[in-house]
């Protein structure tokens, strides 16, 4: 699998861990593609900032598509089918999101990745996400593949305990990660965004994470 996965590895791969890479400037060919769709699915589920089961709303604000969403309120984290705001479904996963996640994963050695979940998550200055593990899906097996759009960030990937010292990965618009097999449950997180306003999608950062989580 490891063989494998550096084979496939085009030329701007940063292997960070043994299944943990960044492909830098992978999603920028599909940008055309992918906004438009981000757009109509922000306009059916738009960006809310939620509460977590400890009491605290989020700084980021988020939202979904695919048949399962990311939510959070006083009872606890869940993917859900439905938007808690509307009890509808969450808009269908759009097809380049979709194509772009299945590339990235089948160029990092995870060849049948079948994401029926994205969570969107938007950062401005200030927002930050604490350190956690992705660990409400169902198959581990599966990878985590996540996009960056917009102002860069500061990713934290730790380690397998919450007390291992993270590393710091700059990501730039249009670098996509993706962790999984020995890696899948590693802690991550992102520090507080930076000010800034990025020349194609302003003073924000988007993120726009698939799995598998059903
Ligand atoms: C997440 O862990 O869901 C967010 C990661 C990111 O914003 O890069
Ligand atoms: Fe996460």
């Amino acid at each position: 699998m490891f063989g494998e996965a550096d084979a496939l590895q085009p030329p701007r791969t940063e292997q960070l861990a043994t299944q943990t890479f960044v492909l830098r400037g992978f999603a920028l060919p599909w940008i055309d593609a992918l906004l438009p769709e981000l757009r109509a699915v922000l306009a059916q589920a738009p960006f809310r900032r939620m509460v977590t089961p400890g009491g605290f709303t989020m700084s980021v604000a988020l939202s979904n598509c695919g048949a399962l969403g990311w939510t959070t309120d006083q009872s606890g984290y869940r993917y859900s089918g439905r938007d808690p705001r509307t009890g509808q479904p969450w808009p269908a996963l759009p097809q380049a999101m979709r194509e772009l996640a299945v590339a990235a994963a089948a160029a990092c050695g995870f060849a049948d990745f079948d994401p029926d979940a994205c969570l969107v998550n938007r950062y401005v200055p200030g927002a930050k996400m604490s350190l956690h593990q992705d660990k409400n899906e169902r198959d581990y097996s599966q990878p985590v593949v996540s996009v960056s759009l917009g102002l860069s960030a500061l990713f934290q990937l730790g380690g397998m305990q919450r007390s291992d010292r993270p590393v710091r990965v700059p990501l730039l618009h249009g670098d996509v990660m993706v962790w999984g097999g020995v890696d899948r449950l590693r802690f991550h997180g992102v520090l507080p965004l930076k000010e800034g306003s990025h020349p194609l999608m302003g003073p924000q950062r988007i993120n726009f994470t698939l799995r598998k989580a059903g």
